[in-house]
């Protein structure tokens, strides 16, 4: 990255990749809107029913491996490649499709986890795992038959907050993407970025709960409206 080349944080949500086939979780049909969160994703409905808890994150990693990257998983991409180090990617989703895509995996900060790892919930072992799920699986690294997903349910603390937390206070840009703005700590990240002096631009299908703390709001599909403004960073507009 040269001294000229804005620093852009690129926060994504599950809106980047519903156009790949992966629901969001609040929209009409969404995920939260067919199962209560509370019993798939908090470590209580673990404790309560793992199989069902399991079932469920062995069907959403399916669904993940039969998805593809879409043009606004691409066009990230693309930046990046095109400005190494400028552009750096947090999302919020468990998806793998911004790697898929082509995103350097350095430049894409997973604060919620991955749907491709298991954690274990006795001594906290994480690992790439495309195995099913199981309660009858014992981890590789204790033995005990406590095996999870690797993904950060609520009333859990996010993954690379310190590092996340740094790149807003320095970014010069800050652009949300597919996110709703309904869950902190990421909708806190643009009064973040803004109080540090960063330009804030918005691209969701509709305003988020965040609208009107951007600067600039480009509303439509992310497989439009993300190439377009990648193309304008580019300077090829
Ligand atoms: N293009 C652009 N934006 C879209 C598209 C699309 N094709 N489809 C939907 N959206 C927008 C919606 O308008 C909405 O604002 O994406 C957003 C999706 O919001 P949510 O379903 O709330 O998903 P997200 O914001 O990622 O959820 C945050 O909550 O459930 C937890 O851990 C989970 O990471 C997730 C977090």
């Amino acid at each position: 990255m040269t001294q000229d080349e804005p620093s852009i944080v690129i926060l994504t949500g599950a809106g980047i990749s519903a156009e790949s086939g992966l629901g969001t979780f609040r929209d009409a049909g969404g995920l939260w809107t067919q199962v209560r969160l509370e019993d798939v994703a908090t470590p209580e409905g673990f404790a309560r029913d793992p199989e069902r808890v399991l079932a469920f994150y062995n069907a959403r990693r399916e669904n993940c491996r039969a998805a593809q990257p879409n043009p606004a998983h691409r066009a990230l991409a693309r930046l990046q490649r095109a400005r190494p180090g400028a552009a750096l990617i947090v999302t919020q989703n468990v998806d793998d499709l911004h790697e898929r895509a082509g995103s350097p995996p350095d430049e894409v900060l997973h604060m919620h986890g991955r749907l491709d790892r298991t954690l274990c919930n006795f001594c906290r072992h994480a690992f790439d795992d495309d195995a099913p799920l199981s309660t009858a699986r014992g981890c590789p690294a204790c033995g005990v038959q406590a095996l999870r997903p690797d993904v950060v349910w609520f009333g859990e603390v996010p993954y690379h907050l310190e590092r996340i937390f740094a790149a807003l206070e320095r970014c010069d840009l800050f652009v949300s993407i597919g996110t709703s703005g309904e869950v902190h700590p990421a909708a806190g990240f643009v009064a973040h970025a803004r109080a540090a002096g960063a330009r804030t631009l918005e691209l969701n299908l509709e305003p988020s709960a965040g609208a009107r703390l951007f600067d600039k709001a480009v509303h439509g599909p992310a497989s439009r409206i993300v190439p377009q403004w990648v193309a304008e960073t580019l300077g090829e507009g």
